[in-house]
């Protein structure tokens, strides 16, 4: 069974990009029905703090756009399908959040298999995310309960 365990401190300074940091030896805080979607909350709470599927829509129009501008993750995704991409985070983000949604993408590690996805760029990556998740106000706690089921994730995707 997959362990999704981990300790996260995301620290937002007004100033300067956020930190994230994880360890495999802490409490669990997430629990996962298989190892591609995590489900992190039993009820729907978290879901309309993104606003539903409408905004999760939202937040992949925003992000998409940002990854494209950062130099870090551009080169994955300038020539990747960008509208299937968006739609398949949309999904998960969604089976995450035990929104109303079923997942048809690959897992993790299928689609990011062979593509040297760096640390430095999966932090660029989850860095944007939480630039779009602050300009649309989506509440503190709410992003780091996103945040939190998205960091192991590292493990199927980063290469080296
Ligand atoms: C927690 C972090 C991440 C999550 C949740 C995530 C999620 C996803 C999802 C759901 C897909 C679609 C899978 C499918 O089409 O079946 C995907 C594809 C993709 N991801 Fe990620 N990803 C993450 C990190 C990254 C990073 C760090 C990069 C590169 C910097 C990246 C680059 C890509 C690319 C280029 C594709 C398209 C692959 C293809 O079309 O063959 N992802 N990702």
């Amino acid at each position: 069974m997959m362990k999704y365990a981990l300790m996260l401190a995301v620290a937002t300074a007004t100033v300067g990009t956020p930190q994230l940091a994880w360890a495999d030896d802490a409490a669990p805080m997430a629990t996962s029905r298989d190892s591609t979607v995590p489900v992190i909350t039993d009820d729907m709470a978290l879901f309309e703090s993104f606003g539903g599927r409408a905004g999760l829509v939202k937040i992949m129009d925003d992000v998409m756009p940002r990854w494209l501008a950062n130099a870090k993750t551009r080169p994955f995704f300038e020539n990747a399908d960008q509208t299937r991409i968006k739609a398949q985070l949309v999904e998960q983000f969604c089976v995450i959040m035990k929104g109303p949604c079923e997942y048809s993408g690959r897992s993790m590690a299928d689609a990011h298999r062979g593509m040297n996805v760096s640390e430095a760029s999966f932090y660029a990556l989850v860095e944007e995310l939480q630039r779009t998740l602050n300009a649309m106000d989506v509440q503190f706690r709410a992003q780091n309960r996103l945040i939190a089921a998205l960091a192991p994730m590292h493990r199927d995707i980063i290469d080296k």
